[in-house]
């Protein structure tokens, strides 16, 4: 099984040494705070709870010189990745951002055995395409209790479609665009409501624009990158079937915790 990349989009390794979160918000507290704790969904779901995990940089670029968002990632990054991986039923990406990084199924990992009690030893990847030019691990190299979802459009080459239907489970959606509400109703159909979408910038900025992104994991990473790096919410209304972003209402979140480590900061913001 391929491993991601270890980039705020690869794979945390839960095992590694300790790490100190030092808990500033709700309650300053000692370095302590277990971020499988922190992050845990809210508890009898009855729909998917959509939580994206982005990184930025101080100055909000999301992009770092490398053209991933590597360049941002940190030790404490990686290890509140995996717990959120850990926790989550499903990985949501969009198709670049698996391609970029290089996403395959995620990784077994021993420490996350308490978590995952009663599920699938890994959440499985969802995957958003109109190309279908995904990385071939990703599509052929998932455990059977973990499959790969596709969430693809009718207009998709047709071809590919029945190669990736051979290994992975194809949702296709008749026109242009695969909305939030065609993920987020896939998601559900199969029982999968604690959502952990991990980007990209163009695929989080519809969830938002939809109303359907309930939680935002933000990592603020101790570096600058100037003004041309993309924000963590990219694209508009030129992307087949895109929302018009100018045009998006102003979305009230709350604070739920805010956590330390190493200079980075670690925001939960849940929507109001
Ligand atoms: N800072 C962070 O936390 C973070 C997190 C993730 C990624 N990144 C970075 O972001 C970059 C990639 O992100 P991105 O914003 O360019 O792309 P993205 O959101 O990852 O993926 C966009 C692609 O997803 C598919 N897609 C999106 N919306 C769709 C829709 N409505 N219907 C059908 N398909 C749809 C299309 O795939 P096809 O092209 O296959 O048709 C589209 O080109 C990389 O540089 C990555 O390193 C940063």
């Amino acid at each position: 099984m391929v491993t991601m990349s270890s980039t705020h989009t690869g794979g945390a390794d839960a095992t590694a040494a300790p790490i100190a979160f030092r808990e500033l918000l709700p309650s300053p507290g000692g370095a302590d705070a277990d971020p499988a704790a922190a992050y845990a969904y809210p508890g009898d779901l009855d729909r998917p709870w959509v939580r994206a995990n982005m990184v930025a940089s101080a100055d909000g670029g999301a992009i770092g010189p490398s053209g991933r968002s590597r360049d941002l990632s940190s030790a404490p990054d990686r290890r509140v990745m995996g717990a959120l991986r850990a926790l989550c039923d499903v990985v949501l990406v969009g198709a670049a951002t698996a391609r970029v990084e290089g996403y395959g199924p995620v990784r077994v990992r021993r420490a996350w055995e308490g978590l995952r009690a009663g599920r699938p030893r890994t959440p499985a990847v969802a995957v958003v395409s109109r190309s279908l030019d995904l990385p071939e691990a990703l599509v052929t190299e998932a455990p059977a209790d973990a499959r790969t979802l596709v969430f693809t459009t009718s207009d998709s080459p047709a071809q590919r479609r029945r190669a990736i239907a051979e290994h992975a489970d194809v949702v296709v959606v008749e026109g242009v665009s695969v909305t939030p509400a065609h993920v987020v109703n896939g998601l559900a159909e199969r029982g999968l409501y604690r959502v952990l979408t991990e980007g990209g910038p163009h695929l989080l900025a519809e969830f938002v624009a939809a109303g359907l992104l309930d939680e935002l994991c933000l990592t603020l990473s101790p570096h600058l990158l100037g003004s041309g790096a993309p924000r963590i919410v990219a694209g508009g209304p030129d992307t087949p079937g895109a929302p018009d972003q100018a045009s998006a209402q102003s979305t009230p979140v709350r604070m739920a915790h805010l956590l330390e480590a190493q200079g980075s900061l670690f925001a939960r913001y849940v929507r109001e």
